[in-house]
């Protein structure tokens, strides 16, 4: 070994980062060459001459060595013997009379697309942004406008509506409906959808026979809405196989030929599986119709019962136990069916769903395996999935998550009921059953008729100051004004004398008193502390509200972004994810439109309305279970305080420590100034001694800082602004 060996070594150990040189040293760990080569370029141009040889060289090594490890692994995945024995390798003897099927398919394929294409079918691969914009109905958008200024009224307004009805959050294209329904020479026939799904339609219409019992039209219906939806399925399922976009990220990425193959081919077999989720989706809602296919057998079997056909009703029984073989009520059925028309007439399910169930059971099957061994993730869309196929893996996390999710909220159910309120003349008026949802909560009388108008008058008052709370345009509407005071604000202006002491201390106290309260419903023996509370009134704007139907703030949850299309809620950032609890405690009732909502995560179906009220208050969990929005205040001035709560300490809103100290000193100097004016308190809730441990010792530094934080208070505002109730 030449003596320069050693230090050599150390210099290099010396030189990497540490945990790579530990990989390196220690473990078998390979890293990878093109690393190793980047860094010996870069040594190079850095003329750091030794480092680019050592790394130059490793790089050879690796790259090697990568080599010696890939021959090997596809020997023993071939089931060859030892890395050193090298003899011609046989194919499995599968692999040719699989890939000669491939070869003949893609060859097929390829020449059938180019003689119907005429030419090559590669041009006519778009990118996914495209494909998407016609999945959403996009061009309907485009056309609809052109169609108008052609002054082709018909086609305008199927236009707008076939656009509509896949969005219909649309806002503009709300507004452009409701003036086609107020044009004259538009006829109601033109509110055509160009693109509907035949099975849905026969769908709603099957349903519609159901409840009111007419089997017969029921039957025609929903025969015809299965046929039409297995089509739309297999349609669905052939353009599974692609061409494919890969997916982000993932396009750089090198596979070998099985490892490509199978993640491909789990890409496609998931496609396939979430064609039932496309098709049992009414075209612009996001959430589907559960069990869209075993469903239709159960509405079958009971229509054909009303109709005397027990031949046919015991043959849809047969079929929904293909999906629920466990199924008692239907086992039931179908004995009772099979009693009525004679025990030896062979009854069967039917042969086509048996064979969507086969295929599916075995694709589901395939997709599990890859979930366990290849790091694959799967939302399975179908709920029928037999418990068997699911991997314990999987089964253990689903379970953990759902048991998380109900203890949690019976729990708080309980608790909140069998707990008396803090306070006394407050009445729960609704809980979650009663508000259609979980988390939810309405209590009445937490301020009295002469505290809301206090409040009102302070909102009024500062409104006035015209320093930055002069009513802007409403972030969400431009058919509203919006203005917002936090409570720090709200004293500072207190102390400039804008605004009367009492209301603004009476602020203070009915954000407490509702933090109380939402604490001991929801959280008892936590702390619940202020997040972010503001005092919010949004005005209609004169003149502008003819046919509005836009949103005075639109759909959300407060602590996640809801995602209507995954069905889903992501707590991450942009959104307050630290936010645990929403409240809202409401002022007045004299406007017009302004109704608090809440949605499915769908953020279209509304679940339960709540019309503000005064000294109603409205507290809810922050999270995706709760979606919630305003409609449209079209006349009057809506005001509320809004209140988020955290239960993360690091969280807390610093405004109230502030805000709190304000009003301490206030206090002291109200002592020694006996005409100031009288603290009256906000009922139960008025806190005397309202300072905060962490305030004490550092009173007097307090005013200038405040003047600092209360300017950044402003900047901050449009940010805020955009999750105001
Ligand atoms: C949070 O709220 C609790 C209960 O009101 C209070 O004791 C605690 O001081 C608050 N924490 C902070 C950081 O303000
Ligand atoms: C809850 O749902 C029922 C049935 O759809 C509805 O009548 C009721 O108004 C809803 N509750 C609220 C508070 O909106």
């Amino acid at each position: 070994m030449p003596p320069s060996f050693f230090p050599l070594l150390f210099l290099l150990l010396r030189s990497l980062p540490a945990s790579r040189a530990q990989l390196s040293a220690g473990s078998s760990r390979l890293t990878p060459y093109d690393s190793l080569y980047a860094d010996g370029v870069r040594a190079y141009f850095a003329r750091d001459w030794p480092r680019a040889a050592e790394l130059l060289q490793r790089s050879l090594h690796s790259y090697s060595r990568l080599q010696d490890v890939r021959r090997g692994c596809q020997r023993s995945c071939r089931g060859e013997a030892g890395f050193a024995e090298v003899r011609p390798a046989a194919s499995p003897p599968w692999e040719a009379g699989f890939f000669e099927r491939v070869l003949q398919r893609a060859e097929c394929l390829e020449e059938c697309l180019g003689r119907r294409l005429g030419g090559q079918p590669t041009r006519h691969r778009v990118s996914r942004a495209v494909e998407q914009e016609f999945e959403e109905r996009e061009p309907y958008n485009y056309l609809q406008v052109a169609f108008f200024k052609l002054k082709k009224l018909d086609e305008a307004v199927s236009s707008a509506h076939t656009f509509f009805v896949a969005n219909p959050q649309h806002l503009q294209m709300r507004e452009d409906i409701e003036k086609y329904q107020r044009m004259a020479g538009v006829k109601s026939e033109s509110f055509r959808d160009l693109e509907a799904m035949p099975h849905w339609e026969a769908y709603e219409a099957g349903l519609r026979h159901y409840s009111v019992d007419d089997y017969q039209q029921a039957l025609t219906k929903l025969e015809e809405s299965l046929k039409e939806g297995l089509v739309a399925l297999e349609d669905c399922r052939a353009l599974c196989e692609g061409p494919q976009e890969a997916e982000d990220g993932e396009d750089n990425m090198q596979l070998g030929l099985y490892e490509a193959i199978a993640a491909y081919y789990i890409q496609v077999l998931k496609c396939r599986q979430q064609c039932i989720f496309d098709i049992a989706t009414k075209p612009g809602r996001v959430s589907s119709t559960e069990d869209f296919i075993p469903s239709h057998f159960d509405l079958l079997q009971f229509a054909y019962d009303g109709i005397g056909d027990q031949a046919a009703a015991a043959e849809c029984a047969a079929t929904y136990l293909l999906f629920y073989p466990k199924d008692e009520a239907m086992q039931e059925k179908l004995k009772q069916y099979r009693a009525e028309i004679g025990e030896d007439i062979p009854v069967a399910p039917r042969e086509i769903i048996h064979l969507y169930v086969q295929r599916s059971l075995m694709e589901k099957k395939l997709i599990y395996y890859a979930v366990e061994h290849l790091g694959e993730t799967f939302h399975d869309p179908e709920p029928w999935t037999p418990e068997e196929l699911i991997p314990e893996s999987m089964k253990e996390k689903q379970k953990e998550d759902k048991e998380k999710q109900s203890l949690r909220i019976s729990d708080l159910e309980q608790q909140g009921k069998s707990e008396s309120l803090p306070f006394e003349g407050i009445t729960i008026t609704m809980d979650s059953q009663q508000l259609n949802g979980s988390q939810r909560v309405v209590l009445d009388r937490v301020l009295t008729e002469s505290e809301c108008k206090d409040i009102l008058r302070l909102a009024k008052a500062a409104g006035g100051a015209g320093d930055g709370y002069r009513g802007r345009r409403s972030p969400h509407t431009p058919h509203e004004r919006f203005e917002g005071l936090t409570v720090l604000k709200a004293l500072q202006l207190a102390e400039e004398g804008v605004v009367n002491w009492k209301d603004a201390k009476l602020f203070l106290q009915a954000s407490e008193k509702s933090r109380e309260i939402v604490e001991s419903y929801f959280t008892p023996g936590k702390s619940l502390n202020f997040s972010f509370t503001h005092l919010v009134c949004r005005t209609a704007a004169e003149g502008e509200q003819e046919g509005r139907m836009d949103l005075s703030h639109p759909v959300h949850a407060d602590n996640c972004l809801l995602d209507p299309e995954g069905n889903t809620c992501w707590k991450e950032p942009p959104a307050y994810i630290y936010r645990d609890y929403s409240a809202i405690l409401y002022l007045n009732d004299d406007f017009q439109g302004g109704n608090l909502f809440f949605t499915e995560k769908d953020a279209v179906t509304v679940t339960a309305q709540v019309r503000p009220k005064c000294g109603r208050l409205v507290a809810f969990s922050s999270g995706g279970e709760n979606p919630h929005g305003v409609w449209a205040v079209t006349q009057g001035r809506r005001c509320a305080i809004a209140l988020w709560y955290t239960l993360s300490p690091e969280h807390v809103e610093q405004e109230w420590a502030q805000a709190e100290e304000l009003m301490r000193q206030a206090k002291e100097k109200e002592q020694s100034d006996p005409d100031g004016e009288e603290n009256t308190g906000a009922g139960h809730g008025g806190r005397d001694s309202p300072e905060p441990p962490s305030l004490r010792g550092r009173a007097r530094s307090t005013s200038r800082r405040a003047k600092s934080d209360s300017e950044s208070g402003v900047r901050s505002m449009g940010q805020r602004a955009r999750d105001e109730f």
